[in-house]
């Protein structure tokens, strides 16, 4: 078949034995967002080497998963041409597969389907990828949204929503059929579920567009995981939706620190809601690969840094009720004693504020006084999904206590939202102690009044997984009255 021209014989250098595990045992390896790009670029080697280090390490992997998002489809902030798209989608499955020789299956993510325009990709998903698809499930996929078993599991790929309304319509009735027929289904035991965007967002404003079917996925107790990628992340939380049932979504990248930083440390975790958090690991993308083992009722993950240890391994028999058999690094808390108050070199106060009144006439700057002293004003940012800079303030040390007061009169009643706020010192000797975050999204009046537009435009559905209600749990926020001074003390972890 034309898709699978072999040309990168540079690349046909692993095999990988099929399982030879008990009959229903089985593995697969979980990757996403790779975003191939030019024959030269650093996802190759990424692949390469993760294959190399499933090699050495001996695992055994019986096929692959990948949740979208495989080709990069973007130049310069805009799609590329359908042409040059296809030579992606050619370069990228002659790669994967002549680096694994396993079989790999795939949903489409945003930037697979790219080409001319934003949502102009569907003549190569038609032409490359269902063909691919079909040459790997040896049957005919005629959609970007299907299933199959493997031995007592049952898988299912759900395309990116918001791309095509009529594959949006349809899917959403196959989805429900699907899961109705596995939970009744006696010798299904297992069910996962691959999609690009997350069922729910961990800290972004957006990237959760497939929040449309967390109501639908959560009512069915045998899903084991859904298994998405979209932010680059690498983290497993469990959204607790009865007394007895929670449900786990796993996001995976490759692409990433060669550290696991917890991404607690600096930012505020919005979902799960707390009250309905289960399980909760949270890290930025990361040199490593997930492996999903199923042994007859028990299923296990493992995550491996790429040529380093095994980091993180967790475990469960009953979906969500999730244990850990590795405990990968977590949180570091840090701690200042009194008399370092007396040390510090330097101090900043971190904010991430939102100030949609960009073009207010004569709006006064907003400013910020730390224990009752004027360190700055709130820069004006609009956006909230594309300031990924940690914004912050530089403090004179001399005003650092242990304990702090920000307040910011607002005499205007303008509209402002703040979130991810914490201090940051840094001692004489070298050391960096900050305060814990924040813990809740603050709005400077009721936050209904507020509104947010910087989500993926549905044909027919509007923006869609922007507003404040769909990404901030009410329990996580903090309103102040129309022109009430904003105020919240931020305080070190002190130690004697
Ligand atoms: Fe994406």
């Amino acid at each position: 078949m034309k898709i699978l021209k072999l040309g990168f014989c540079m690349f046909c250098f692993l095999t990988f034995p099929l399982s030879s595990f008990a009959e229903n045992n089985f593995t697969f390896l979980f990757l996403g967002d790779l975003h191939y790009n030019t024959p030269n670029h650093s996802a190759n080697k990424i692949v390469e080497s993760i294959a190399r280090d499933i090699k050495d390490k001996g695992y055994q992997v019986d096929f692959i998963c990948h949740s979208g998002d495989l080709i990069e489809n973007q130049k310069a902030g805009h799609p590329i041409s359908l042409e040059e798209g296809r030579k992606q989608w050619e370069f990228a499955f002659s790669h994967v597969k002549s680096t694994f020789k396993l079989p790999f299956f795939m949903c489409p993510g945003n930037h697979d389907w790219y080409g001319d325009t934003w949502f102009g990709g569907k003549k190569n998903i038609e032409e490359l990828l269902l063909p691919f698809l079909s040459q790997e499930l040896k049957r005919n996929v005629k959609k970007p949204f299907y299933s199959f078993h493997w031995n007592n599991s049952y898988f299912l790929f759900l395309n990116h929503y918001g791309f095509d309304y009529g594959w949006d319509l349809e899917q959403a009735r196959w989805l429900e059929k699907s899961l109705n027929y596995a939970e009744r289904n006696p010798f299904i035991k297992h069910v996962f579920v691959f999609g690009h965007p997350n069922l729910w967002n961990l800290w972004y404003f957006r990237f959760n567009e497939h929040n449309l079917y967390l109501k639908t996925i959560s009512k069915y107790k045998k899903v084991d995981a859904y298994f998405s990628g979209h932010t680059h992340y690498n983290t497993a939380t469990v959204w607790k939706s009865g007394r007895n049932h929670g449900l786990l979504q796993i996001t995976g990248s490759p692409l990433g620190n060669s550290k696991m930083i917890s991404m607690d440390t600096r930012k505020l975790i919005l979902n799960p809601p707390p009250s309905k958090r289960g399980y909760m690991r949270t890290y930025e993308g990361i040199r490593g690969y997930f492996l999903v083992s199923v042994e007859e009722e028990k299923v296990k993950v493992s995550f491996d840094m790429i040529g380093g240890e095994k980091v993180w391994e967790f475990q469960w028999e009953k979906p969500g009720a999730i244990t850990e058999t590795i405990e990968p690094p977590q949180r570091e808390k840090t701690y200042l004693r009194k008399d370092d108050l007396e040390e510090i070199l330097a101090a900043k106060l971190f904010i991430f504020p939102y100030t949609p009144e960009m073009f207010l006439p004569n709006r006064p700057e907003l400013e910020i006084l730390l224990n009752r002293e004027k360190v700055g004003t709130i820069p004006r940012i609009t956006d909230w999904l594309f300031s990924r800079a940690n914004h912050f303030i530089s403090i004179n040390p001399s005003l650092i206590k242990a304990k702090n007061k920000i307040v910011i009169p607002n005499p205007h009643g303008e509209i402002f939202g703040l979130r991810d706020c914490y201090l940051w010192v840094k001692l004489k000797n070298g050391k960096e102690v900050l305060t814990n975050i924040y813990p809740y999204v603050i709005f400077s009046l009721p936050w209904r009044h507020i509104y947010v537009d910087f989500g993926l435009s549905h044909p027919t559905c509007g923006v869609l997984g922007s507003s404040i209600e769909e990404n901030v749990p009410e329990e996580l926020i903090k309103c102040f009255k129309p022109g009430e001074a904003v105020s919240f003390e931020l305080e070190f972890n002190l130690k004697k």
